[in-house]
């Protein structure tokens, strides 16, 4: 086992997932924040939406970053992938953050996919918990065996 570029690996995914839980709370209370303010009828300050945006692409970014990251790191140290169920769920969590920015951006011409963009966010924060319990279990599997 090639013990610096494995660790190296999973050093950035860790860094990578912190930050993308980070931006996950922050689109929440942006975007609860949207929320609220569009039902009591006022508009807040103009960055709030635009912020929301920016930091909603920042989100997706981190995502397809894990991805790569986990795909490569894979294949290059085994050749193959899906080794556990880590796959199918980082497959997943990329899957609901392309459809959520991208309903998000059509919002504005059809108002129902609002309900869909915060439905799949919901969705999002179930499926980080799950990537993030994997992605530590297969960590955990290689650890004790090398330091
Ligand atoms: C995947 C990245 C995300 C992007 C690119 C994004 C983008 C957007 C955009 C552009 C809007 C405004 C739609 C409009 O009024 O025209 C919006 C609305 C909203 N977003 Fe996000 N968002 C993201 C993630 C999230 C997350 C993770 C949450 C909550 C956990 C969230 C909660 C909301 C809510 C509640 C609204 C509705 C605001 C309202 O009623 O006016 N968003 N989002
Ligand atoms: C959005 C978040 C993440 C995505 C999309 C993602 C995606 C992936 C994918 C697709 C693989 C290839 C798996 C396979 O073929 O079996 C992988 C591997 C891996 N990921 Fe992640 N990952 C994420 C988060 C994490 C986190 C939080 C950790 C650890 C703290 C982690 C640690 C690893 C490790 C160690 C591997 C090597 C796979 C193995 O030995 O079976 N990942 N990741």
């Amino acid at each position: 086992m090639n013990l610096p570029s494995f660790l190296w690996l999973w050093r950035i995914a860790a860094w990578s997932m912190g930050f993308a839980l980070l931006t996950y709370f922050a689109l929440a209370i942006s975007g609860g924040s949207l929320f609220y303010l569009r039902s009591q009828g006022k508009t807040g300050p103009d960055f709030l939406r635009p912020l929301h945006l920016i930091i909603g692409a920042l989100l997706v970014l981190l995502v397809f970053l894990l991805l790569s990251i986990g795909i490569v790191g894979t294949i290059g140290h085994f050749g193959s992938l899906g080794h556990s169920p880590h796959l199918l769920l980082g497959i997943l969590v990329a899957l609901l953050v392309s459809v959520s920015a991208i309903s998000a951006l059509n919002i504005q011409k059809y108002s129902w996919l609002r309900w869909v963009h915060i439905a799949i966010n919901f969705l999002l924060l179930a499926g980080f918990i799950g990537v993030s319990w994997t992605g530590w279990i297969v960590v955990q599997k290689y650890l004790p065996k090398n330091l």
